[in-house]
């Protein structure tokens, strides 16, 4: 589970670097173009970190699921400070609705957040029905959010 390890890593490296509001502290310059590409790069690993614990929906105990679990639940918390204003440019695809509809990203952020903290509950818990239905709400989360909020010819 090493790769999931560095997943989690990379992630926690991202929310201290980006801090947790949108605009950069004083000190801290992180171009738009490098928003970006960490962006990507969370969301690629977020797909990889979902996998793995979909990889685990039938393993005697959960104990495997809680590293990719605190990744993708420490990523939720993380993604609305990873869109400030100024980042909607290429390659971004996600939709100017990000930035003129920010309540309701930030109430998609919140539900992906939700969820996510119920997976990591389910595992500390080794519970596997609240596992799998806890699951299915974060891949509707998942794809909640890209419906209204990334360009649809663009999913992998
Ligand atoms: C709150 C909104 C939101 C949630 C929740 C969300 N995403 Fe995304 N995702 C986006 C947006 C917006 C983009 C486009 C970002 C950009 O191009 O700047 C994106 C892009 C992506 C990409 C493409 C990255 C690339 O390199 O182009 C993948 C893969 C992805 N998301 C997977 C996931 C998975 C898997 C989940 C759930 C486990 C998820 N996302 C949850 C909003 C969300």
């Amino acid at each position: 589970m090493k790769s999931v390890a560095a997943i989690g890593l990379a992630i926690a490296a991202f929310a201290v670097i980006q801090g947790a509001d949108a605009a950069p502290k004083k000190g801290v310059a992180i171009a738009p173009e490098e928003i970006v590409g960490a962006r990507h790069a969370a969301m690629m690993m977020s797909s990889s970190a979902f996998g793995a614990l979909k990889a685990q929906a039938n393993a005697d105990d959960l104990k495997r699921a809680n590293f990719p679990a605190h990744a993708l639940a420490g990523w939720a918390k993380a993604i609305p400070a990873m869109f400030p204003a100024g980042t909607d440019i290429p390659p971004s695809d996600a939709l100017p609705a990000v930035w003129s509809d920010r309540a309701g990203f930030d109430a998609a952020s919140r539900d992906f957040a939700t969820a996510t903290a119920a997976v990591t509950q389910a595992v500390a818990a080794n519970d596997k029905a609240a596992y799998t239905a806890a699951l299915d709400q974060v891949g509707k989360a998942c794809s909640a959010c890209h419906d209204k909020y990334r360009k649809a010819d663009e999913k992998h």
